[in-house]
């Protein structure tokens, strides 16, 4: 015997959006294993507070999904366009204290410096001015990380300060990019949006 009625099914659909290499798309069960093996490096976790294991790496992924549906926004899952293999993580994240919606990349450590972050998330700010009402996207990161300082750079961002704390992070530079500066500045990128949504 049947004890309820079902009523409609609520869902968001995250978006998927194509780059030429990239293809940034909702999480799966799939991306957890290699998702934890990235946040086990040292090396990719110099600056986001150290490395953890693969139920911390559930717990953030299910976070991370949880953004769509409260933020209208969140991170994306970056997969190789070719391979279909796990190459990281991107998007856009708004936390309390947060000094705005920040562009936010990790790109799995042995296929750095090929450009991918930059390609990831000049994406995410494309689809940031895009679809959400904000002004500017920020991002920030500690002084010592050479790597998200180059994606800023590349993207155009301009340099507004540093910021002792902001959440966790201690001891940040932070970088904005205007809705006015991101229409106004001279881009090839080739970014496509698919029509196509998966559960969130
Ligand atoms: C930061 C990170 C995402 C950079 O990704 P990437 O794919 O290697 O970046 P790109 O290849 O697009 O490089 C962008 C620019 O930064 C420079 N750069 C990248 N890594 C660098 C490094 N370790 N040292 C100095 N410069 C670096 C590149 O030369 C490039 O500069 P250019 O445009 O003048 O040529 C990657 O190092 C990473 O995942 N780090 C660990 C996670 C992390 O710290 N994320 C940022 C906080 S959210």
């Amino acid at each position: 015997m049947t004890h309820y009625t079902l009523g409609e099914p609520s869902a968001i659909g995250v978006p998927t959006v194509l780059t030429a290499r990239l293809v940034l798309r909702a999480w799966c069960a799939a991306d957890v294993d290699p998702y934890a093996a990235m946040n086990g490096d040292a090396d990719t976790m110099r600056y986001l507070d150290g490395t953890f294991g693969r139920d911390s790496t559930e717990r953030l992924v299910t976070h991370l999904i949880g953004m769509w549906p409260l933020r209208g926004h969140g991170m994306w899952a970056l997969q190789d366009r070719t391979t279909g293999e796990f190459l990281g993580r991107a998007g856009l994240y708004f936390g309390p204290g947060w000094p705005g919606v920040e562009v936010a990349v990790s790109v799995r450590r042995d296929r750095w410096r090929q450009g991918l972050g930059t390609e990831a998330a000049t994406a995410a700010v494309a689809w940031g001015f895009d679809h959400l009402d904000v002004d500017r996207i920020i991002t920030f990161t500690n002084r010592h990380n050479a790597g998200m300082q180059g994606i800023a750079r590349a993207l155009g961002m301009t340099f507004i300060g540093e910021a002792d704390k902001i959440g966790p992070w201690a001891d940040n530079f932070v970088y904005e990019v205007t809705r006015d500066a991101w229409a106004s500045r001279d881009s090839g990128d080739q970014v496509s949006h698919q029509a196509g949504s998966e559960r969130s």
